[in-house]
């Protein structure tokens, strides 16, 4: 994307995940950001009258600051491992079913609708702005089958600025005559394009660290929709070209595991059928991952693979719940997923307010119904997430389960400027979220706003919206969000 950057300087509140069991909250906080969207440096707790010193010693007396309003504070933005960008037509239907009927009833059907590329170039064109002005600054793709429309989906992401992996499914057997690739030299061909295609659209730069902004992806749809054939030839794929990333769903629904094991008899799990193929491996993001066995969670561990929890999907397609505390305490990279339309909501907001719930209701199955530290055994296993956790889930996790825990997912020094200006608050500087307490914020001290601030968090991932993300930064450019002109 063509832009003319400036560097510039953000003063005011600003909350940082940390780990899994931490964030930092910083109200004063001064946070520059350089010409090519970075982070040049952070300092916190600048008081009003020291600001300028600051500003000296860093030697920026002539740099534009932009001092956020009373209500406003700046999270790392929103990064969604798992979502289906032709699905959005048809979110919000079709709950009655579960996976596999819904797929043929609803899905397939609406997918199909992509072989029109004016179609898709309307459709995407509102999804991904939709996405971005939910606060998702990173998002990982699924395409249709077509490679047109898949082609168009990537000029969109490219020419609004978001972070993304964007891919077309793999899909060669068990799918409807008219919505199905040919063969699997095809399948294996029209990847092969639309990889190439979208490394041309953003070619990385030799002097930089960086990936670009917007990638390539493989992705094979599920083992259940791809022959040996295809899923063989995928893997050498993937061997060749270490660095690109690889999405598919897992175990998601018990009627699709016992099909899975059908179709692969020589397999040793549904993990198993990825593993043998070549496709399991440290980029490869696997959704859903709702009843893995013992054995797979520990191949998954091994090959350091990651897991895209996606509640609502698994709570509106009757999937079940994924133990993801189980996950977190092995180690697996974790991150959340929307997976419209198996999920009914394009934001990251509903994703965690789902996760919260998922894993309460797991803690209840297993009659467990204390916070994280009522165990000694375990520490996250059948305990409800804690604000830190789904903050970071959000976040740092997503990052790490794409390959990009060096680039985006929380502020650092030398990290991408992606984040979002979040405001509680309105013009005239009422609560927007209902129930906010209103105290004047200005004449606080440190640690009571650090503590309002806490709970302004809390009441944003709870109850907030698309209408409380004023701005969306990608890379340091302004992309999207409620003040966006477009
Ligand atoms: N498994 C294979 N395809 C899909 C899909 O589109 N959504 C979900 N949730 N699971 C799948
Ligand atoms: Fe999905």
């Amino acid at each position: 994307m063509e832009s003319i950057k400036k560097s510039c300087i953000f003063y005011g509140a600003v909350i940082n995940p940390k780990s899994l069991q931490s964030f930092s909250v910083s109200p004063q906080c001064l946070l520059a950001v350089d010409a090519i969207g970075n982070i040049d440096w952070i300092v916190d707790d600048v008081e009003p009258h020291t600001l300028q010193d600051v500003l000296a010693s860093k030697g920026c007396i002539e740099s534009e600051v932009i001092a956020l309003r009373e209500g406003e504070f700046i999270i790392p933005g929103f990064i969604d491992t798992h979502t289906h960008a032709p699905q959005v037509p048809n979110m919000g239907t079709g709950g009655q079913y579960e996976l596999l009927d819904w797929l043929e009833n609803v899905t397939f059907p609406t997918e199909a609708k992509f072989s029109d590329v004016n179609f898709a170039r309307e459709t995407y064109t509102s999804v991904v702005r939709r996405v971005i002005d939910s606060g998702t600054t990173t998002c990982c793709y699924y395409g249709s089958l077509h490679l047109e429309a898949t082609k168009i989906l990537a000029d969109i992401v490219y020419a609004f600025g978001q972070r993304a992996f964007v891919g077309k499914c793999n899909m060669n057997r068990h799918c409807p005559g008219h919505y199905i690739e040919p063969s699997f030299e095809d399948s294996v061909a029209d990847t092969q394009t639309l990889i190439s295609y979208i490394r041309s659209l953003s070619p990385q730069q030799d002097n930089s660290s960086q990936e670009p902004l917007v990638q390539p992806i493989l992705t094979p749809r599920f083992a259940i929709s791809c022959t040996d054939d295809l899923l063989s030839s995928l893997g050498n794929l993937a061997s060749s070209d270490p660095k690109l990333r690889i999405q598919t769903h897992i175990s998601e629904n018990k009627s699709e595991i016992s099909f899975t094991r059908e179709l692969f008899p020589s397999a040793s799990s549904y993990a198993g059928v990825y593993d043998m193929f070549g496709l399991l491996r440290q980029n490869t993001i696997l959704a859903h991952a709702v009843h893995l066995t013992e054995d797979e969670i520990d191949l998954i561990k091994s090959k350091d693979a990651g897991i895209s929890h996606c509640p609502t999907s698994n709570f509106n397609l009757s999937s079940g719940i994924a133990p993801v505390g189980v996950y977190l305490d092995k180690g697996i990279k974790v991150g959340l997923g929307t997976d419209v339309s198996g999920g009914f909501n394009v934001s990251i907001l509903n994703a965690i307010q789902n996760a919260s719930v998922a894993a309460k209701v797991c803690s209840l199955q297993t009659g467990n119904s204390g916070s994280e530290s009522s165990s000694m055994s375990a520490i996250y296993a059948n305990k409800q997430l804690s604000i830190p956790s789904l903050f970071y889930l959000a976040t740092i996790g997503g990052a790490a389960v794409c390959g990009l825990e060096n680039q985006v997912g929380s502020f650092a020094t030398g990290k991408s400027f992606d984040a979002l200006i979040v405001n509680v608050r309105d013009e005239a500087g009422n609560p927007t979220i209902w129930g906010l307490d209103d105290t004047n914020f200005t004449n606080l001290s440190i640690e009571d706003k650090k503590k309002h601030l806490e709970g302004w968090l809390e009441r944003f991932l709870f109850c907030g919206d698309d209408r409380n993300i004023e701005r969306v930064y990608v890379q340091g450019t302004f992309v999207g969000g409620r003040t966006f002109r477009r």
